[in-house]
């Protein structure tokens, strides 16, 4: 009866997403009717980013959707924000070691999941912009990527129709204008939570979220190698570290990219351990395929260097069990509803 209930109200909604994006109402007014709340789930800290001066609206949000989706964000209209950070890999770019931006140019980091980002103190792998709602000024920028000017971008929004009712709707007028994009932007990607794994369950006591005694052992193991630097409960302290990954062609300095200090040599922002399943390959490079070479890695690859992070001087050493049972436990850590939540897929 329950999951009755649940269907028909995702159909609901949907329907009602459907109606909204065709037919945004014009008499809506911001911060009333369409006011959405944006919840901090249970145990989490309080986020970095808690939309203050960006009030989260339905129309708001769906307005940001339908810009994350559009290919016309990107110079020859072939690219949009979705195509390297696809729903079903968890907001990566799944199979893709590099990105590919407009006419197939390679970058030279892996694209990122999107989940959680309003707890994320700093944007990129090198942490080189600190704030979501300017974020998205650099792929749209960026020659291998969108490789389009803002200005651009905005005019082609102007002159269309649907984002004309859709930014009145959004924020009260019709005006477009790039800061308007970015905020709408910005309430699209912060709605983009996933805290519905297994593992949540467990720690909520919840149904759904019996472990084995395999992925127990594998939480323990976690909390004494792991989670130094892949903090609960966004298994990221979001810190810029060094572990240990050696040198390729190429040659990304990471952090001291943006600070040119030898002391941030080939540091990057720690990613969190959520949904993997989703999001291979891994590492700014996307250099590993599998958690089996990741593990391999932090017992065998750590490269000595002067900014290598203390906590592994010594790499990470597991017997076989505890490895299987390790990785049992990061695989509680998938949250399927986030990625088949129809809320934030696109709509064709
Ligand atoms: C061509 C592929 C590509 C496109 C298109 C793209 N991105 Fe990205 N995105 C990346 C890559 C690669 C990175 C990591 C870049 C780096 O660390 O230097 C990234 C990083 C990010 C991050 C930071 C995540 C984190 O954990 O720090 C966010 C947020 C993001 N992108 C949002 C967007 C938005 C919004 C758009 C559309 C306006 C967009 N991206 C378009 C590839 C892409
Ligand atoms: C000293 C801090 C530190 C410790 C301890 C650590 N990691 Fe990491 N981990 C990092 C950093 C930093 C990165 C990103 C490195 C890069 O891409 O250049 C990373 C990347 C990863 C990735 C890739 C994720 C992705 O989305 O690409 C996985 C998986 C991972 N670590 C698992 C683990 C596991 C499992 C453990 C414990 C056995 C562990 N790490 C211990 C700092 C750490």
């Amino acid at each position: 009866m329950k999951r009755i209930l649940v269907i028909c109200c995702s159909l609901f909604f949907v329907a009602a997403t459907v109606f909204t994006a065709c037919k945004p109402d014009p008499s809506f007014e911001p911060g009333k009717s369409g006011e959405i709340s944006f919840e901090v789930p249970k145990g989490w800290p309080a986020p970095a980013y808690n939309f203050a001066g960006n009030p989260l609206t339905k129309q708001g949000f769906e307005l940001g959707k339908k810009l994350f989706f559009d290919q016309r964000l990107s110079r020859d209209n072939s690219t949009s924000c979705g195509s390297c950070h696809q729903p079903f890999a968890a907001f990566a770019h799944l199979d893709h070691d590099l990105s590919h931006g407009v006419n197939n140019q390679l970058g030279n980091r892996n694209s990122p999941p999107i989940f959680n980002m309003n707890w994320h103190t700093s944007f990129f792998w090198d942490g080189g912009v600190n704030h979501i709602e300017v974020q998205p000024v650099n792929p749209i920028q960026n020659p291998v990527e969108m490789d389009e000017t803002i200005d651009n971008v905005v005019a082609k929004l102007k002159a269309d129709a649907t984002y004309q009712s859709m930014f009145k709707a959004a924020f009260g007028d019709e005006t477009i204008n790039s800061q308007r994009m970015l905020k709408a932007l910005a309430q699209f990607m912060g709605m983009l939570v996933s805290s519905n794994s297994k593992f949540d369950k467990y720690s909520r006591g919840e149904a759904g979220g019996a472990m084995t005694e395999s992925e127990i052992a594998g939480l323990n193991i976690y909390k004494d190698k792991c989670a130094g630097c892949h903090t609960e409960p966004l298994f990221s302290d979001f810190s810029l570290r060094n572990n240990g990954l050696a040198p390729t062609a190429l040659n990304d300095s990471g952090r001291a990219r943006i600070t040119h200090l030898p002391g941030d040599m080939r540091k990057f922002k720690v990613p969190s351990l959520r949904n993997l399943k989703y999001t291979p390959p891994y590492m700014h490079d996307g250099r590993f395929t599998t958690l089996d070479q990741v593990l391999d890695h932090y017992a065998t690859g750590v490269q000595p260097s002067p900014t290598l992070d203390p906590l592994l001087q010594n790499g990470i050493q597991m017997t076989p069990q505890q490895r299987t049972d390790l990785l049992a436990f990061l695989n509680t850590l998938n949250d399927e509803e986030f990625v088949k939540d129809l809320r934030f897929q696109e709509l064709k």
